[in-house]
């Protein structure tokens, strides 16, 4: 949703993560150089699916002791409060996408895709615990529960947040609900669900957040268990592109629809990169030596390639 080039030093201190086998298995244009030129080959569904089950991960195997001694002893209140803007946008992000993803397996039109989303539903609650867990076991908040941990993180979220998830993605998604038939509304909930809000701002935000945490050399076992989130992602996004490819090749309509989608949420999504106490007209200001300029760079190179290969490059 920018026309900057991704710089020299954001390819460098990604790149490493970018190149790793396991993210590339997924087939996420966004990985592929190829797919500047619309070339990247694309895994069908029940190849996905096999995936997930070669990529499986456990919360319950990440121990946090180190994270809970680097949040409490090494990290100043002052950094706490501006790692909080992140955390809690994923936090509070996961659990949101789980709940809405119901409707949008019901709807899909063959069964292959709807037993991928299926093992995505699984994903998303898998990313929710890891949250939860991280929070309670490093005791990053004072409420005792879940329900409680998220209200209580919700405060550091920015106006877009809402707009995106709770108006946007949530009306689309109660259509479906009601006419799950209404495959242009699928596929519109599919260009916010799986391009923008996993591949422009999840993946943008895991990239920096992990680089940030391996140079400071904080928090091992968030790093550990976000990886593999990440990783989850850039399959949760080859699935989204696959399914956009198909069915942009089935209908014009569903062209548009693509088209129309990203232009009425692109002002929310780029709020959403930008942490609530960062006014839009700072483009230099940095996030954890990064500029917001370059997270959103690199966001819309990767929704670049995979719009080029989707066919509505
Ligand atoms: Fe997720
Ligand atoms: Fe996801």
């Amino acid at each position: 949703m920018s026309d900057g080039k991704v710089s020299e030093a954001t390819e460098e201190q990604t790149g490493s993560l970018n190149a790793r086998p396991d993210f590339r298995a997924t087939s996420d244009p966004a990985l592929q150089e190829s797919a500047e030129r619309g070339a990247a080959q694309l895994l069908g569904y029940g190849e996905l699916y096999s995936l997930w089950e070669r990529q499986q991960w456990a919360v319950g195997a990440l121990d946090f002791s180190q994270d809970r001694i680097d949040w409490h002893e090494r990290i100043d209140p002052e950094e706490r409060y501006a790692r909080m803007y992140g955390l809690s946008s994923f936090f509070v992000g996961e659990q949101r996408v789980a709940a809405e993803l119901g409707p949008m397996m019901w709807a899909c039109p063959e069964e292959d895709m709807r037993i991928f989303l299926c093992t995505q539903i699984a994903d998303e609650a898998r990313h929710v615990a890891f949250f939860d867990r991280f929070y309670s076991e490093v005791g990053v908040l004072e409420a005792g529960d879940l329900d409680g941990r998220l209200q209580e993180t919700s405060e550091h979220l920015n106006p877009e947040f809402g707009v995106l998830f709770d108006e946007m993605l949530h009306r689309r998604v109660q259509r479906l609900a009601h006419e799950p038939e209404d495959l242009e509304a699928l596929v519109e909930a599919v260009t916010i669900y799986h391009m923008v809000i996993e591949g422009m701002l999840a993946l943008t935000g895991q990239h920096f957040i992990i680089e940030y945490n391996e140079r400071v050399g904080t928090l091992p076992a968030f790093v550990e268990g976000f990886t593999n989130v990440a990783r989850d992602e850039h399959r949760h996004v080859a699935f989204g592109a696959r399914f956009l490819k198909d069915m942009v090749a089935r209908d014009d309509r569903y062209r548009a629809a693509v088209q129309r989608t990203l232009a009425e949420i692109a002002p929310a999504a780029e709020g959403v990169l930008r942490p609530k106490w960062i006014a839009a007209s700072e483009e230099d200001a940095e996030i954890f030596g990064v500029r917001v300029s370059e997270t959103r760079a690199f966001a819309a190179s990767a929704l670049q390639r995979r719009l080029k290969v989707i066919g509505l490059g």
